[in-house]
């Protein structure tokens, strides 16, 4: 038993040894919130942690009693969960405890992604129904939690008993008040082509968040933060998981009272949201996953990683090897013909590469980003075969074919824009801000999402096709529905999201054995909303190495290995004009799901072979690599920020490959060691560096304890000469397997 409600204190423990979640109906009659943290005995009342009401002075309002789902205009100041505006009454809400029901397993969310069991043993979930009696609004808390895991999935559901529409001007997902505001609040920002650099700050009093208002979760913020005790490391220290399951419009806000209270909230952004509920009408609000370590930020990525890659990733690629892929993009831009891709997915199948990508620029006449987006239909210049004549070539190579789309957007140059340009977002009477030469189909029209299901299924249909890249390259403008009311305008973006996940989940029902990969201008929409539909997303459209450090660093810090593309590009690098080695470059997109992203007709007969052995070793540790234990060494955003180092781990710990990485070079090191984590301490590993090139300092192959490697490190700069011949962009990788 996961969750237990005892009637007489009327006391909720969500408990699985590892993390407890209490909370109790207050004396008001509100569910007031106790504790959430480290598992405490069941079956014992845990009252005192939440007062009733504050005990000091009689003249004050707004002291901090800790409730569920927060309202307010009546004593609490803070930040709300939920804010409505009635048409016949003020905006005050007293939400007070109305029932339960304890399920086994974990309901679906209806129209949007969440994580999930496959069998009711996974979980258990307890529904508290709240009423505010006197305008019938009923508020549902859901509350799973999982048997093996360190989290507690919540959201909520807003149901309109009342007589009378109702606006929702705010409703969150989760609120959770902490008793104190001694914690760092991290986050994942960045911008294009540097996405989720970890930026950590201290709490102060009043509010600090991170949003979005573009409707993607965006390049700029994620919908994930951690609160971590300012001494927490990778391996010690208190931290909490705040991740939302959601693609739009987001806001993860915090709020530190006066007293030292610390508010948390996830859930929509309320700034760009207003939502109608018309009487007997409900809402149902994405999903937050909330997690806490005991152990420090790597245990919170573990419990995140285990989650979202097997109970939030679906379908039949969810368990499945990820093929090693080559793209054409960074190789050929739009400028392309057959022969040209049959040459590059030649050259690739040569090196052992499994499946060709093409990107952009196959459809319409789309020479450049100025046209055809939205005319999905095969370019005969190009491709006078078609997609399936081109595709049975490849697989006639023996390769697998994938194709890109951007189904969310549309040309002003394009047939679909002149037979339907009202389909475009666009408030009446203003100019469109331009982005990229597109604009951004209103899918939260259900006939816009018809006719890209069918034209798109078509699409899927003419041709062999294993792979698809589904990118969306623009940020939303000017928000507007033409299909909505202009009391409803408020809807739009929600609304808009649910389409896109209306047409993702038709695709992928449709097409189980397809992979879809997410893109969105490369991480601007690397969120797990998309990922309960494509189980691996192009984690950013910078592919230089060194930049990539730091990108794959931010986004392990929830998301696991399987979801982030990672390609080894040409140099000078396209994005940055760095030249890193070859071998360094592969070094990094090891970590990940690896593809290639250049042209391999034009790489010497030494980068072939190079190259070949990088898919070769790849292969042989490709369950390592996509699915191991992904444990982080050395951070880029620390010390300087001139080395990383990392490490994945099978899960029997018998495995293990440990990658090292210096940025620039010095002179005169001294001898550095890596103390590695996650192994066997009692197994014997054998070391071996690869390549096993002769001049590696590490030498030849030695057979080392799990204790000593994780207790005095593994060496990766031992002498002066080795690194100076090296030059910068150095990396070591070190292959670990337990003998006997
Ligand atoms: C985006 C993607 C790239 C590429 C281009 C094509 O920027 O992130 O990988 O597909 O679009 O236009």
């Amino acid at each position: 038993m996961l969750i237990s409600w005892d009637e007489s204190t009327n006391q909720l423990h969500l408990c699985n040894g590892r993390i407890s979640y209490i909370a109790r109906v207050l004396e008001d009659g509100s569910f007031g919130h106790l504790h959430f943290g480290p598992a405490l005995t069941p079956g014992r009342s845990y009252r005192h942690l939440g007062p009733d009401r504050f005990e000091g002075f009689s003249n004050r309002v707004g002291e901090p009693i800790a409730r569920e789902y927060p309202t307010g205009g009546s004593g609490d100041f803070r930040v709300p969960a939920v804010v409505l505006e009635p048409a016949d009454s003020s905006p005050v809400l007293h939400l007070a405890y109305a029932g339960h029901r304890i399920l086994p397993g974990k309901p679906a969310l209806p129209g949007l992604p969440a994580t999930y069991v496959e069998a009711d043993e996974e979980a258990e979930t307890v529904e508290v129904l709240l009423r505010d009696e006197p305008s019938g609004i009923e508020v549902t808390l859901l509350y799973t939690i999982f048997a093996d895991a360190p989290v507690v999935a919540r959201s909520a559901r807003i149901r309109n008993g009342g007589a009378q529409p109702v606006r929702v001007r705010c409703a969150m997902s989760a609120s959770l008040d902490l008793p104190d505001a001694s914690w760092d609040f991290v986050q994942l920002s960045g911008t294009w082509a540097r996405e989720r650099h970890v930026v950590t700050r201290p709490l102060v009093p009043g509010r600090q968040s991170v949003a979005s208002l573009r409707g993607a979760s965006g390049h700029e913020h994620n919908p994930f933060i951690v609160l971590a005790r300012p001494a927490t490391t990778e391996e010690a220290g208190e931290a909490y998981g705040f991740s939302l399951v959601y693609s739009g419009n987001f806001l993860a806000e915090v709020e530190v009272d006066p007293f030292d209270s610390t508010r948390v909230r996830l859930g929509i952004n309320p700034e760009s949201f207003c939502w109608t509920l018309d009487p007997g009408a409900e809402l149902a609000l994405p999903e937050a996953v909330l997690a806490y370590s005991g152990a420090g930020l790597g245990a919170l990525s573990d419990a995140y990683h285990l989650l979202y890659r097997q109970r939030l990733a679906r379908g039949a690629w969810r368990d499945r090897e990820r093929p090693v892929l080559i793209n054409n993009w960074e190789a050929t831009y739009f400028d392309f013909n057959e022969d040209r891709l049959l040459a590059i997915a030649g050259a690739a199948q040569e090196m052992g590469i499994e499946l060709f990508v093409l990107d952009d620029g196959w459809f319409g006449k789309r020479d450049d980003d100025t046209s055809s987006l939205g005319d999905w239909f095969v370019d005969r210049r190009k491709l006078p075969d078609g997609l399936d004549g081109l595709a049975r070539k490849v697989e006639a190579l023996g390769m697998r074919f994938g194709l890109w789309i951007e189904p969310e957007m549309v040309s002003r140059r394009s047939r679909l824009f002149e037979e339907h340009p009202d389909w475009a977002i666009g408030v009446p009477g203003r100019p469109r801000t331009e982005s990229r030469d597109q604009l951004v189909l209103d899918l939260s029209r259900p006939e816009i999402v018809d006719h890209l299901f069918s034209l798109l299924r078509d699409v899927l249909r003419s041709a062999p096709i294993s792979y698809v890249k589904w990118d969306m390259n623009r940020n939303i403008t000017e928000p507007y529905s033409a299909a909505l009311s202009a009391d409803r305008q408020g809807e739009f973006f929600h609304r808009y999201i649910l389409g896109v996940y209306d047409l993702y989940d038709r695709l992928v029902t449709e097409f189980p054995e397809i992979l879809f990969e997410s893109c969105a201008g490369g991480g601007g929409r690397f969120d797990p909303g998309i990922l309960a539909y494509a189980p691996q997303g192009w984690t950013s459209d910078d592919t230089d190495a060194v930049e990539r450090l730091r990108i794959q660093w931010g986004t392990s810090l929830v998301y696991p290995l399987s979801s982030m593309a990672a390609h080894v590009a040409a140099v000078p690098n396209h994005q940055v004009g760095r030249v890193v080695p070859l071998q360094t470059r592969a070094a990094v997109a090891f970590f990940g799901v690896l593809g290639y992203e250049l042209d391999p007709t034009v790489l010497s007969p030494d980068e072939r072979r190079a190259v070949a052995g990088q898919v070769d070793f790849y292969k042989s540790h490709r369950e390592l690599f996509q699915r191991g234990r992904f444990v982080r060494l050395r951070s880029p955003f620390e010390g300087g920020g001139n080395e990383a180092a990392w490490m994945a781990v099978a899960d029997d710990r018998r495995r293990a490959v440990v990658g090292w990485y210096q940025i620039l070079n010095h002179p005169e090191p001294g001898p550095d060691r890596i103390r590695l984590r996650g192994l066997d301490p009692a197994a014997r590993y054998r070391v071996m560096p690869w390549p096993s090139v002769g001049d590696m300092m590490a030498g030849d192959t030695i057979v080392r304890g799990g204790d000593d490697l994780m207790h005095a490190g593994i060496l990766v700069i031992a002498n002066r000469r080795d690194t100076v011949e090296r030059g910068d962009f150095l990396s070591r990788l070190f292959v670990l397997e337990a003998v006997e």
